[in-house]
């Protein structure tokens, strides 16, 4: 039993100090929130960071991949993944979409892009594919197949801040991409999330719709809705532009250590680096085959826990087994071989910049033995 509860995650947060310096400055400004000067300044240096054109700012993730629908005014059918958090789909109920799950390859855990073309109906508008645990997805085949069908692409990248494919962002395929500063996130504003898009226009609309619609004090352009960051997220965010690539090299070693200490233990597999890839190391997802390895997944996750030990089933149950998608015909059982075996499988270990090498010894020892 370790005296602290061990999480799966644990969000760094930069000293308490440097954030007094940003609040202070709020406090003086008395400028909340309605892009101030700390919100533009995030925008801007986040851009620079990320390698990317456009950045706006958001509340949190999930009101970032409404929006993203509602900016490429998506309707009718979108396909999507079933393996994912629960928010990537009800984004598309939010805005009517029906969601029409393909099922994922078993390499990366994303959309497998060889089952995406027999999901297309007249009715389909677009895919939303997730970089799921900051995997990138098959891009070029996703580009190749929206081309010839005349698809929007989203990728939801709430798990791929900073990971980079082929020498640039993840963040610069797909019409729009979605981040997500959540707490339990790799980079973290408390909450927090953002879209990114690749033309000046785009960034406009936006813009309006995360702020009501509003064009100027008197015009209001769209049905907006209120998504915006505020100056406590954006001074936070700031802050953590500075740590965060330090941090991600923990994560790393952390990592690197886990494999080490679980290769060749029968019946447990984890992903390894994908060529052409960096990395960001958000989550350590291992596989657990029952047959080989004697114990469920579930029983490691129970046994764990009973050590104060607080891995996750990242993702199980699989989207389409919620009541309120299991109805559809693309979720139906047997229909998502990959995605059904892989949520009865996977087991998130604890990862964050903090974990020390003794407590990353204990869980695997935990695990084996
Ligand atoms: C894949 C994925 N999409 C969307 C979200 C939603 O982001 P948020 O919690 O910032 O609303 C999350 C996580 O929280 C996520 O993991």
């Amino acid at each position: 039993m370790t005296e602290k509860p061990i999480y799966v995650t644990q969000p760094f947060l930069p000293p308490l100090e440097e954030f007094h310096e940003y609040l202070k400055k709020i406090w003086d400004s008395k400028w909340l929130t309605n892009n101030g000067k700390f919100h533009q300044e995030f925008e801007r240096s986040l851009s620079e960071y990320l390698g990317v054109k456009y950045v706006s700012l958001f509340a949190n993730g999930t009101l970032a991949l409404i929006t993203a629908i509602q900016t490429l005014k998506l309707s009718g059918e979108v396909i999507t993944t079933p393996f994912s958090f629960v928010a990537t789909t009800h984004a598309l109920w939010w805005n009517n979409i029906k969601p029409v799950f393909v099922d994922i390859d078993p390499v990366t855990l994303t959309i497998d892009p060889e089952k995406i073309e027999s999901a297309i109906t007249p009715k389909t508008t677009g895919i939303l594919a997730v970089h799921v645990y900051g995997n990138p997805c098959y891009v070029e085949k996703i580009k190749e197949i929206s081309n010839i069908y005349g698809l929007k692409v989203i990728y939801d990248a709430a798990h791929a801040f900073g990971v980079k494919y082929k020498g640039t962002s993840i963040l610069n395929f797909g019409d729009l991409s979605i981040l997500s500063f959540h707490a339990t996130k790799v980079f973290t504003t408390f909450e927090g999330g953002a879209i990114i898009c690749h033309d000046e226009e785009t960034k406009k609309r936006i813009d309006y719709l995360k702020n009501f619609g509003f064009e100027n004090e008197v015009i209001v352009v769209a049905p907006g809705i209120n998504a915006k960051m505020n100056e406590f997220q954006s001074a936070l965010g700031l802050l953590q532009l500075k740590y965060v690539d330090k941090n991600i090299e923990k994560r790393k070693q952390i990592v690197e250590l886990y494999r080490k200490l679980l290769n060749n233990v029968k019946g447990i597999s984890f992903l390894n680096d994908l060529p052409n890839v960096k990395h960001n190391y958000s989550y350590f997802p291992i596989f657990i085959d029952e047959k080989l390895f004697g114990k469920s997944r579930d029983q490691v996750y129970e046994k764990l826990k009973e050590h104060n030990i607080y891995a996750r089933r990242y993702f199980y149950p699989l989207i389409s087994q919620f009541s309120t998608y299991c109805g559809l015909e693309s979720a139906q059982p047997g229909k998502l071989p990959i995605a059904e075996k892989i949520t009865n499988q996977v087991l998130c270990l604890p990862i964050y910049p903090d974990l020390s090498d003794n407590d990353v010894f204990k869980i695997c020892d935990l695990i084996i033995n």
